[in-house]
């Protein structure tokens, strides 16, 4: 083996999925979170509503953000990189959690493969990310929080991007 794989980021952490009131109360906390402020997302063109929320490693403050769309289509801002700067902007560099939520019917909605870039250049080590189903927003099935019985997949930043570009900057 060589030394040239020794910094690779290997998971640490096994993929789960578990109910939303088996969860620590933080982690209910940072989903909560999630879940609110997906309700601000700005989605005009695909009118598919994504949450993210980030706990602080430093003090535990959530920093939370929605998608944000744009006429000219490229300018869009995924959920997770809308609570990532918010966090950077006010001190925040490191992470000890995420959160994301939305709706699909059949699937998870994990991080696309931007954001688990931009969210592991905050993340030195492999930091869990919860991901759970919101209610589908273009209907009116509206529900008011996230159900005890609610599935959570349980997965980490090294899971969703491993092996991944980090040590250029060290
Ligand atoms: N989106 C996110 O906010 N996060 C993701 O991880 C996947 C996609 C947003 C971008 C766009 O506003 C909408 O979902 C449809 O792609």
């Amino acid at each position: 083996m060589t030394h040239l794989t020794k910094n690779f980021a290997r998971p640490e952490k096994n993929e789960e999925v578990v109910t939303f009131g088996s969860l620590d109360p933080s982690v209910q906390e940072l989903l909560t979170a999630a879940f609110q402020v997906r309700q601000r997302a700005y989605v005009p063109y695909s009118g598919f509503k994504v949450g993210a929320a980030f706990r602080a490693k430093d003090g535990g403050q959530i920093f939370s953000g929605c998608n944000v769309e744009n006429a000219a289509f490229t300018p869009c801002s995924c959920a997770e990189r809308t609570a990532v700067t918010k966090a950077v902007s006010e001190g925040a560099t490191e992470f000890s959690a995420g959160a994301v939520l939305a709706y699909e019917p059949d699937v998870f909605t994990t991080p696309c493969g931007v954001c688990r870039q931009f969210i592991r250049e905050f993340a030195n080590e492999d930091i869990p990310i919860y991901v759970a189903q919101a209610f589908d927003a273009r209907i009116s099935e509206k529900k008011d929080v996230l159900q005890s019985e609610d599935p959570v997949l349980c997965t980490s930043i090294f899971n969703l991007l491993p092996s991944s570009f980090h040590t250029y900057r060290k």
